[in-house]
């Protein structure tokens, strides 16, 4: 499914809006993934691309968020832009990017963030610091003069929403809300009650 221009018009004009009114973290969002049994969790992840595919972000498929994605795939995820008294919502589902893409993006970043995507096995236990920084040690060492290669098991993921609604704050709780949703491939907006 696939998002409308009226959708990624609306999502970039109330991101630039955060942006100029001094949001700290605008691609922030907070992300709620289940497992079958219903058990809910949350983590904020950061926003890396937008387009008719829907909302891309990057992690380690083997974390709590991996897991549970790749046990049921679909998710919930919340901006809130308080600089600009604004919030979006999105609910939908979730596949990973392809690997050449993810390849682009991993190829973009530091040095630094590229080692510690090996280093870290976000979510398991970890017995000290210093044993994730002598991985960082022994990694430096074995890509010393090496491009980085990207790890299999860090990835992107495509949130592809059947519904996003747009929260604007307006005086005495009366609130603006406007909620797309999608059905046989048509978005309809509508407006809901604060
Ligand atoms: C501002 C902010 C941005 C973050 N961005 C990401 C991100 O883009 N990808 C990621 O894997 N973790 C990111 N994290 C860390 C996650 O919130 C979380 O701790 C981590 O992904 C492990 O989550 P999980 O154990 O629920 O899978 C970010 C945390 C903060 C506070």
């Amino acid at each position: 499914m696939s998002l409308s221009q009226e959708i990624i018009e609306q999502f970039n004009q109330a991101f630039k809006q955060a942006k100029v009114s001094g949001e700290p973290e605008p691609t922030a969002m907070v992300l709620a993934t289940s497992d079958c049994e219903g058990l809910v969790t949350s983590r904020t992840v950061l926003l890396k691309a937008l387009d008719a595919n829907g909302f891309v972000f990057f992690t380690n498929t083997h974390s709590m968020k991996g897991k549970q994605i790749a046990a049921c795939p679909r998710a919930a995820a919340t901006f809130l832009w308080k600089a600009s008294s604004c919030q979006v919502q999105l609910v939908g589902s979730v596949k990973q990017i392809s690997a050449e893409a993810a390849d682009v993006y991993f190829a973009t970043r530091d040095r630094g963030s590229q080692i510690s995507a090996w280093a870290s096995r976000q979510s398991e236990p970890l017995d000290s610091r210093e044993t994730l920084l002598q991985r960082v040690r022994d990694l430096e060492r074995k890509y010393e003069h090496v491009e980085v290669p990207r790890p299999p098991h860090w990835t992107g993921y495509v949130l592809s929403p059947e519904s996003v609604e747009f929260w604007t704050q307006r005086e005495f709780r009366l609130h603006d809300r406007f909620l797309y949703t999608i059905d046989d491939g048509v978005w309809t907006k509508q407006r809901l009650n604060p």
